[in-house]
């Protein structure tokens, strides 16, 4: 079985990452390589159906069952969209994937990163990251590329919480990285977006045969 490529997007609120993907995907189809790409929560019908209760509802969700449907939508994830793609040999890449559980329900919330870790196993079913850029922004920044961008203005169960979540959200993104060093590549979201895809396709092409 021919085996793809796994790379997940992480960061903060406003990092910057959607863009950088877009940039990332053109590149590499230029290339005349075969990529798909997918999103969580979302990805399929059902993590759709589960992004929107999450991020958009005004349901009460209380933080097992927010880590359970973030897990549930995941799973379809994996099972309809990643694994089939990677079994055919494409580059598989995702906008966000469980350590965006770890940072947010775990680190900023209010569960344990080691009660979490099993659901995280169920719903991945092996599938992990060959590599991981964390795009990583302080929580000033991320405010004012939001109030600069109109699109970017009305905000969601996440985006509303407060700057001491957020900060440590971004925290709990930096100690995964450096738990996990061999597998995250961490670049600073300040920087100009030329210069972030200058650092994103320089890593790509010293960790897979892809050359300029
Ligand atoms: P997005 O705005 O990058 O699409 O992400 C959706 C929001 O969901 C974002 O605030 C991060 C949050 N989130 C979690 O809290 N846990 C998760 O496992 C995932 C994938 C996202």
């Amino acid at each position: 079985m021919e085996k793809g490529i796994l790379i997940s997007f992480e960061g903060g609120e406003a990092c910057g990452k959607t863009s950088q993907i877009k940039r990332l995907v053109s590149y590499l189809k230029e290339k005349g390589i075969e990529v798909v790409t997918s999103k969580e929560p979302g990805g399929t019908p059902l993590g759709e159906a589960v992004r929107n209760i999450l991020l958009h509802s005004n349901l009460e969700i209380c933080p097992r069952a927010e880590a359970l449907l973030f897990n549930a939508s995941r799973v379809q994830n994996v099972l309809d969209v990643i694994k089939p793609a990677l079994e055919q040999g494409k580059v598989v890449i995702l906008d966000r994937f469980y350590d965006s559980t770890y940072a947010y329900e775990g680190y900023a919330g209010n569960l344990e990163v080691e009660e979490l870790r099993p659901i995280i196993d169920f719903a991945i079913c092996g599938a992990v990251p060959d590599l991981t850029f964390l795009l990583d922004i302080d929580f000033d920044e991320a405010l004012r590329r939001k109030n600069a961008d109109e699109n970017l203005k009305n905000l969601d169960r996440f985006e509303s919480k407060g700057k001491a979540y957020h900060e440590k959200v971004r925290s709990g993104f930096l100690q995964l990285a450096k738990d996990n060093a061999e597998r995250f590549c961490v670049i600073d979201a300040k920087k100009p977006r030329e210069e972030v895809f200058e650092e994103i396709k320089k890593e790509i092409e010293k960790r897979f045969d892809i050359k300029d």
